[in-house]
């Protein structure tokens, strides 16, 4: 039974009698409530099946036999729904799960930070400026960022219109995915415009051309088409920070047994809300994704116990996932701690890397910006600690677009600070641009060739 055991009663809505931080203040509980029960009526945008194959493929993945290539924007943004933004973010994500698989020579899950992803933690419930104070931008699906009192006010119309994007966009992924557009044979569909221009290409084109070699040397081996025995998969997730927009996608399968989130397949806590007895971990514990967790440098192994006992008490394999973002300078002093105490409770966990979020700094001018040999520091560090430790890296976690933003510094063109205002668009975190993306992917897979 793929339920979380519910000793304690839960329903959906039970966490809103705990403390829950980062939600927005609605000035007209009647409209919230109006939107809520409109939005609980609606279509689910995911079905339990779905859930249930990524778990199973998380599990996979915490054993070593898959890898989780987990990525997308920071924030999406209403507005920025549209046919380019969703094939470059899918024609990314493709090209390094593509890169990693031969490289790791393991199966990759793609897990896209899409179609949902539009609410934001915030540091300050109210901002500022020449003496006016109004409240946080918290994201496209609360209010919006212009600041004026209107645009500022959250809004609880913004739960349908989130949910109404969400659903275009996955209708557009679903229907790439299952038309040729993923299709192995023909990875330069998966081309970007720009990309014949990068310092990678070359390297790239030659996996793609080995890929296809070995493809159609499987061809006529079994004389099977491998479109046939192979179909991608991709799924969705997001930090599930807005708990009034996950209640109402939350829906109990009378066949599982079980509540399902179905407005996307893999929710997380992030690093601000994960607070044992706060609303986020009471609303998480009731439902039957897999679920995954930040945990930043303040993480120690009693908290990880308390974690693993309040979300996964079965100890089902895939169901949970902690995702750690300790920055590059702290991975090798923290990381071996939180192994360790896991390994001591016997929880099962899936482990991944996000390098993003750990080292995030300023420049000079005050632009928000991350250093691509800081993320791959993270990253690298965190695949020989885990290695080291017995354990396994499951997957990583980035923030990256399939467009040619200038956003992180480094990389193979070398991005400086000064480069940044040519195409700084994140209206929150910096992302990896293609090129650095691809190059993530191609790290590695270098380093574990070298294995
Ligand atoms: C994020 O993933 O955009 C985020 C806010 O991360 P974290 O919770 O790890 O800070
Ligand atoms: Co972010």
């Amino acid at each position: 039974m793929t339920n979380v055991s519910t000793s304690k009663p839960w329903t959906p809505d039970s966490w809103q009698q705990k403390k829950t931080l980062q939600q927005p203040t609605y000035r007209d509980p009647a409209a919230l409530n109006q939107a809520v029960t409109a939005l609980a009526k609606l279509p689910p945008l995911v079905v339990s099946w779905e859930v249930d194959a990524l778990r199973d493929q998380l599990a996979a993945a915490g054993r070593g036999e898959a890898f989780i290539l987990q990525g997308g924007d920071c924030a999406e943004s209403l507005d920025a729904c549209s046919s380019d933004r969703i094939v470059s973010q899918l024609k990314i994500l493709l090209q390094m799960s593509l890169v990693l698989t031969h490289g790791l020579k393991r199966p990759v899950v793609r897990v896209g930070r899409i179609a949902g992803q539009y609410a934001k933690p915030r540091s300050a419930d109210t901002e500022t400026r020449d003496g006016v104070t109004l409240p946080c931008y918290r994201g496209d699906i609360v209010n919006s960022a212009p600041f004026d009192a209107q645009s500022r006010e959250p809004d609880p119309s913004l739960l349908l219109r989130g949910y109404e994007r969400a659903a275009l966009t996955l209708n557009f992924v679903r229907s790439l995915v299952d038309g040729g557009f993923t299709d192995l044979h023909h990875p330069e569909y998966w081309d970007l415009d720009f990309m014949r221009h990068s310092p990678r290409y070359e390297e790239y084109r030659k996996i793609t051309d080995s890929l296809a070699d070995s493809l159609t040397f499987f061809e006529h081996a079994t004389g099977r088409a491998m479109s046939d025995t192979q179909r991608i998969d991709f799924y969705a997730s997001h930090e599930g920070l807005l708990l009034h927009y996950e209640q109402a996608q939350t829906r109990f399968i009378q066949r599982r047994g079980a509540w399902y989130n179905l407005s996307t397949h893999l929710p997380w806590i992030g690093e601000r809300t994960r607070g044992l007895d706060d609303g986020h971990i009471e609303y998480f514990r009731g439902i039957a994704n897999p679920v995954a967790v930040k945990v930043g440098p303040t993480t120690d192994a009693g908290y990880l116990r308390e974690l693993c006992l309040a979300l996964n008490p079965d100890n089902i394999p895939g169901r949970l996932s902690l995702i750690h973002r300790l920055g590059a300078k702290q991975v090798e002093e923290k990381l071996p701690g939180l192994i360790d105490g896991i390994r001591a409770c016997g929880a099962s966990v899936v482990w991944i890397c996000d390098p993003m979020h750990g080292n995030t700094e300023s420049t000079k001018t005050g632009v928000k910006t991350r250093r691509f040999d800081n993320i791959l520091a993270e990253i690298e560090a965190s695949f020989r600690i885990h290695a080291e430790q017995g354990s396994v890296l499951g997957g990583v976690h980035l923030e990256m677009t399939g467009d040619n933003v200038t956003e992180c510094t480094g990389g193979a063109r070398g991005l400086s600070d000064e480069d940044l205002a040519r195409a700084y668009l994140s209206t929150v975190d910096p992302r990896l641009n293609y090129e650095q993306a691809l190059e993530v992917a191609m790290r590695i897979s270098r380093w574990q060739n070298r294995r």
